[in-house]
């Protein structure tokens, strides 16, 4: 099959476009390169350079690549950005899917899988006490991204009832690591570049409140390998291809481990031999106690569990870096290596 991925030049969509082709698959990437890096699409993966929002490229890509299927990763995801510009993130995230969406329908593209996340949960009431949240848990978004998300899915769903397509919103939880350094994520919006950008500066990492109800006071997250989530939409998509029309799954992505953030960032100390202890903070606003995943429907729909651990996350995020910002991993303190 043929598979064009929107999104395949940024952090997560080069890591599916590289798991598609282990697996066989053709590939295409578009992109609009907002985010996306030109050099992250592999030799050989033809590179559309445009937006979600141009229907007639769109179209033409679709007839040009004699297109198969879809993995719709393009969006914008940080959620404070989204809380200032709501206009802007309904505009890429929802229209931009309705008007791919409307080119997938007119030219009978039969699969889709839609990049969706965790932020559609909100703060469940059901995790309060530890428990983990499976898809029935009610989807009660508090802010404009998780809102886009959680509409996305719905113009997913009901596009594919509608045109006869298979389709898959994936659930991200929290996502880390790389399959090479050059690959890693460039931006630091996420804990884990978060903390190496306070070590690498000589600062304290930032602990965003320790007074949440868990075991130890700080928020308690589901991470996941990027390399896990690229093969999870493999087997997605495989799955999508054989599917009768109008199928449509619902599938969390996580592991199913609850990791708190003091916890995090021991192991980030441990793993880049800063040793630097962290300070509290104020808590973040917005964030929400604990959110684990019940990641029991994609082991049992797809046959899908992660393989990779934290410290893989951790150290392969962690060459990344280095790559990025040379010197960095000589910890203060430490004798700089000789020339
Ligand atoms: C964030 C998004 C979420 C999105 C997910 C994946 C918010 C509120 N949520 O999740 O919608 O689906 O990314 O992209 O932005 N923390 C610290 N110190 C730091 C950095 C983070 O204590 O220096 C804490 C945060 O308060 C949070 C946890 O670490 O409790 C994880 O933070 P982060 O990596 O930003 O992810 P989420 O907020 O869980």
């Amino acid at each position: 099959m043929t598979w064009l991925i929107t999104g395949g030049a940024g952090y997560i969509g080069a890591h599916v476009v590289r798991a598609m082709r282990a697996a066989g698959e053709r590939a295409v990437v578009y992109d609009d390169l907002s985010t996306g890096i030109a050099a992250r699409v592999p030799a050989g993966v033809p590179l559309v350079v445009g937006s979600t929002l141009d229907g007639a490229l769109l179209a033409r890509t679709l007839a040009d690549h004699s297109v198969t299927g879809v993995v719709h990763l393009a969006a914008k995801k940080q959620v404070a950005e989204s809380v200032e510009q709501p206009l802007r993130y309904y505009r890429e995230n929802v229209e931009g899917l309705r008007t791919l969406l409307s080119a997938v329908a007119d030219a009978r593209v039969p699969s889709f899988v839609f990049s969706s996340s965790a932020a559609v949960y909100g703060m469940p009431d059901a995790a309060r006490d530890g428990s983990p949240v499976t898809e029935d848990t009610p989807c009660v978004p508090i802010n404009p991204y998780g809102e886009t998300k959680l509409a996305g899915e719905w113009l997913v769903r009901a596009t594919g009832r509608a045109a006869g397509l298979a389709t898959a919103s994936l659930r991200y939880f929290n996502v880390a690591g790389a399959a090479a350094p050059d690959l890693a994520d460039a931006g630091v919006t996420n804990i884990v570049p978060m903390v190496f950008e306070r070590l690498t500066e000589g600062l304290a990492p930032r602990i965003f409140g320790d007074d949440y109800p868990t075991p130890d006071g700080t928020c308690v997250r589901d991470y996941i390998h990027v390399v896990d989530l690229a093969e999870a939409h493999v087997a997605a998509a495989r799955q999508l291809a054989s599917a009768a029309p109008g199928t449509d799954l619902t599938l969390n992505i996580g592991r199913g481990e609850g990791v708190s953030v003091r916890e995090m960032i021991d192991r980030i100390n441990a793993v880049t031999g800063y040793g630097l202890p962290p300070a509290v903070t104020a808590r973040r606003p917005g964030d929400p106690a604990q959110v684990v995943a019940s990641a029991d429907r994609i082991a049992a729909e797809l046959g899908w569990q992660a393989r990779l651990g934290v410290e893989d996350m951790i150290s392969s995020a962690w060459a990344g870096w280095v790559r990025e910002h040379p010197g960095a991993e000589t910890a203060p303190g430490e004798p700089a290596p000789v020339a």
